[in-house]
């Protein structure tokens, strides 16, 4: 096995349920740093802007909704106090005291950015995953060919 295949399966699932709960405290901070920049901010555009925080707000509670739902699969337990979700985040919080609409975008630009990093660590995670399923799919046919041939 390789390298990277040795990681992933040392990865045990308290190391994967602290992965999710730091993805998940990410995820809640997103979405209140989206909903009040969207109560908040102002400028040119406002209307426009202020749609979009919205949308990103309830998008950012849906992936913890899928992340919660993921740690309680896994036997864990989902971060239940929000001053812990300051202990767990990856990609911090950023208030939007100077509401101006720029100053406003380019926090939750650099937020999405960091939301960028963390996500890709998971892709890599996701498709050494197919890989195994694959593998061991070829595997399970070879098996059932030779004991249909026995
Ligand atoms: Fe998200
Ligand atoms: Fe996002």
């Amino acid at each position: 096995m390789g390298t990277q295949g040795r990681k992933i399966v040392g990865t045990d699932v308290k190391d994967l349920v602290n992965l999710l709960n730091k993805a998940y405290s990410d995820e809640w901070l997103a979405y209140y740093q989206y909903w009040i920049g969207s109560k908040v901010v102002k400028g040119p555009n406002k209307e426009a802007v202020i749609a979009e925080l919205t949308l990103h707000a309830t998008e950012e509670l849906a992936h913890a909704t899928l992340l919660t739902t993921r740690i309680i699969q896994l036997g864990g337990t989902p971060v239940t106090k929000p001053q812990d979700w300051y202990k767990f985040t990856n990609c911090g919080y950023d208030a939007p005291d100077d509401p101006f609409i720029v100053k406003v975008l380019e926090q939750n630009i650099k937020g999405e950015q960091c939301a960028i990093k963390t996500y890709n660590m998971f892709l890599s995670i996701l498709s050494q995953e197919v890989e195994h399923e694959e593998d061991l799919q070829a595997l399970l046919e070879d098996v059932e060919i030779i004991m249909k041939n026995r």
